[in-house]
Formats: structure tokens, sequence, C-alpha cells
């Protein structure tokens, strides 16, 4: 058998390998950056390509309305206070998420309860959010985690049940369809994040969906300090819901411009990365002890924020772990390779909040793919060319031979 790299053997990726970098970019692009910079001077307050963008994102996610903002937190913020959720109010969110998700809810004063993950998408389990319900709890937030759709059927089901808001967090799951229809639109609001890791980036931003009338409303005046989305400066404001407090969550022209091309380009590259990543499924999957993370069950088409598997810890030699294999692919001179979130978000090192305040219902499943069995592999991969994709099954299967019992 080879001698691992990182016991001094031959490197699978003999010479310094890197990626592509992501996102794509158009020179297309760049000229009308440079239009707008040159020949406009109206860089904000919803101009033309914020318009432009956020009805035709919402369109593509067959939703009504989208509302630009800053970024994929305030859009989550924004949701809840448009629902009316606030002090004394409970909030399920995932266990396995971003923090964003789970402070969103503290944001708006109420209290966030964190429930478990299925074991297979690593989504929210609808059993474990119906266990978590009490009279308090007046918004569930589930998370597309990756891209891989949470059970939005039964999760809207169980939440009609109850009286329950459902607010999509869709920060990973740009352009996913379930059953045929856009994520972000099976909620009464959808979350969009498009911050720089994100699969549709401008940097910075976010976008909320929605194709409830008064909602928009609401949304587009949490951002806009006020204004409805399509006030003008200096021009007579009707005034906004008294008591609504708002915020400048705005974004720029800028970022529309850029996020206008993504979109225009998202059907053919999802269909690659859906590629990409269907092969290096078929691939790894003969490999025992290996499993790819599972779409959702209605998943038509799934994103892939990153390409996530776990490991049966069963399959390994005693004493090693998701680390060392991780370690070791990378000695082989696999890039892109991590374990992703260290903790879930209750034991994250930045959730400088006392946890023993908040409700957490058994998460062991979450904990467990988190700190024993993930490993994640940057959505560059789902657009390698297949030599690549080659080699990297081949450093895997080589690591889990000589790990593997
Ligand atoms: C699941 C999830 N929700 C929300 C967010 C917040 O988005 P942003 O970073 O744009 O505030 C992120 C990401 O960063 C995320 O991963």
């Amino acid at each position: 058998m080879a001698a691992l790299a990182i016991d001094g053997g031959k490197k699978i990726f003999a010479n310094l390998f890197s990626l592509a970098s992501y996102p794509t970019v158009y020179s297309e692009t760049a000229r009308k950056l440079s239009e707008l910079y040159l020949n406009t001077r109206a860089w904000s307050y919803y101009g033309e390509h914020e318009k432009k963008f956020a009805e035709s994102f919402a369109a593509y996610h067959d939703s009504r309305y989208g509302v630009f903002m800053a970024n994929g937190t305030v859009t989550l913020e924004c949701a809840l206070v448009a629902l009316g959720i606030g002090p004394g109010d409970e909030v399920i969110v995932p266990a396995y998420t971003w923090m964003s998700t789970a402070m969103a809810a503290l944001y708006v004063g109420a209290t966030p309860v964190f429930v478990d993950s299925q074991p297979d998408t690593f989504c929210m389990d609808p059993a474990a959010f119906e266990a978590a319900v009490t009279p308090r709890t007046k918004a569930v937030i589930p998370v597309h985690l990756f891209g891989s759709i949470a059970d939005i059927d039964t999760i809207c089901a169980i939440a009609g049940k109850h009286g329950i808001a459902v607010i999509e967090d869709c920060a990973h799951a740009h352009g996913g369809k379930w059953d045929g229809k856009g994520v972000g639109s099976f909620g009464a609001v959808g979350s969009f994040s498009f911050q720089q890791s994100k699969i549709m980036t401008a940097g910075e931003g976010g976008l909320c969906t929605t194709s409830d009338e008064v909602l928009f409303d609401q949304l587009s005046r949490l951002k806009h300090i006020g204004n409805a989305q399509d006030s003008k400066q200096h021009k007579p404001m009707t005034p906004p819901p008294l008591g609504l407090l708002c915020h400048n969550y705005r974004a720029t022209e800028f970022q529309a411009v850029i996020l206008q091309s993504q979109l225009d380009h998202l059907k053919e590259e999802t269909a690659l990365r859906e590629k990409g990543a269907a092969y290096l499924k078929q691939r790894f999957e003969v490999i025992p002890g290996l499993k790819v993370q599972a779409r959702g069950h209605k998943a038509a088409i799934q994103n892939y924020y990153v390409f996530a598997v776990t490991l049966d810890p069963a399959f390994l030699k005693p004493g090693i772990t998701r680390d060392h294999i991780i370690a070791a692919l990378q000695a082989e001179g696999v890039p892109e390779v991590f374990p992703g979130w260290c903790a879930p978000v209750y034991k994250h090192k930045l959730w400088n909040v006392e946890t023993s305040k908040y409700r957490i219902d058994s998460c062991e499943i979450a904990e467990d793919i988190i700190y024993n069995r993930v490993i994640l592999f940057a959505l560059m991969w789902l657009m390698a060319s297949r030599a690549d994709q080659d080699k990297l099954c081949e450093a895997m299967e080589k690591v889990m031979k000589e790990y593997g019992k």
C-alpha cells in the first residue's frame, strides 16, 4: 500500500495545486460596473439595478417580491420584526447552522430554542421541531443547510397546525427548487445571504423574498428607514405603521449589478455543480464508511454551498478521527477541505450568550455530525475538471484505505 503523504509518502497532488477561484467574474459585469461608476452617480436608494435584481431574484425563486438588504443576518431580523415577533416569543432554530439564524431571535428580544438535525440531510428534524413547540412558539427558521433543502412540506404543515410562522433561511441554497418550486417561497419569508463565501456574492448583501404584500411593505420600510420600497429621495412619503422601528439596511447598486450577472448564470452554474456532486457521490459512496449529505427528498434542483460528506467512525482504526482524515487529505495536497463550524451554535466560541438561559432540546445528532463526522469540500471542487476530481477521489481512497479498519 502506498504510504500516506502525512507519513512521508508521495503526494497525490504532486505539484502545488489550487482550485479555480470563485465566484466566476465576467467582463460584461466589469463594463456595467464601470458604466455605473462613471456615468450615473446614482449608487443607492432603490435604483434601476436594485429594482431589476430584487424582482428577478424573487421571480427566479417563485416569490412575488424581493427586498434587497445589507446582509443575510438583518434579513432574518427584519423577517421576525415584520411578522410581529418580539419579547416573550420563542423562535425554533436548528442547532446546526451559522449563529445568525439564532442571533436574529435575540435581536428582536425573542428566545431561540435549539433543535436537532436529521442524520442524513443535517437539516432541522421536523419531529424535533414539533416536540419543541410550546404556546409561546411564534416562528420557526429551518435552514437549507449547505444547499440541502430541509423537509419544508412537513415543517410548513406542522407550523400551520400550530399557527407558527415559517422563515426559510436560504443563505446556502440560492436557486434550489423543492418539488419544482423555489426555496424561500414556502414560508412567509425567505432569507438569502450574499456574503463573500456564498453561492452568489457581492462581498456582502442579503435579500428577503415574500409573496405577501403587507410583509413586503414592512420589510421594505424596515430596511429603508421607514420609506416604502419605491420612495424617491426628496419626494413626499407615506409614513410607516406607528411604532415600526426601522433601520438603514440598504445595499448598493454596485452589489445589484454583480449579483444580477450571477443570477443570469445561476442556472448553468448550478447544473455544473450538480453534475460534479453526482460524480463525486458515486465515487465516494463505494468507499466503506463514507456517505454524502443527502439532498432533501423532493429537491428537484439543489445548489451546493459546499459538498459535505460524513464518516462513520466505526469504520476507522482505533484512535483515528475525522480530524486525522482531514489532515491526511491536506497532506496529499488536497486544498479546500475543512471540518466547518467547530460546534453547534450554542457552544460556538463566538456565541457570547449565557446558554443556560435557553432551552436546548437534545441535539446529539447535530453534535455528532459536527464534532465527529462531517468533512466539507468547497464548492469549487464541484466545478473542477474531471481529472482533478478523480485525483481527489484517489486521495480519499488512499487515506480511507490506510485509516480504515
Ligand atoms: C445559515 C446562515 N444564515 C445566515 C447567515 C448570515 O448571512 P450574512 O453573513 O450575510 O449576515 C449565514 C452566513 O453567513 C448563514 O450561513
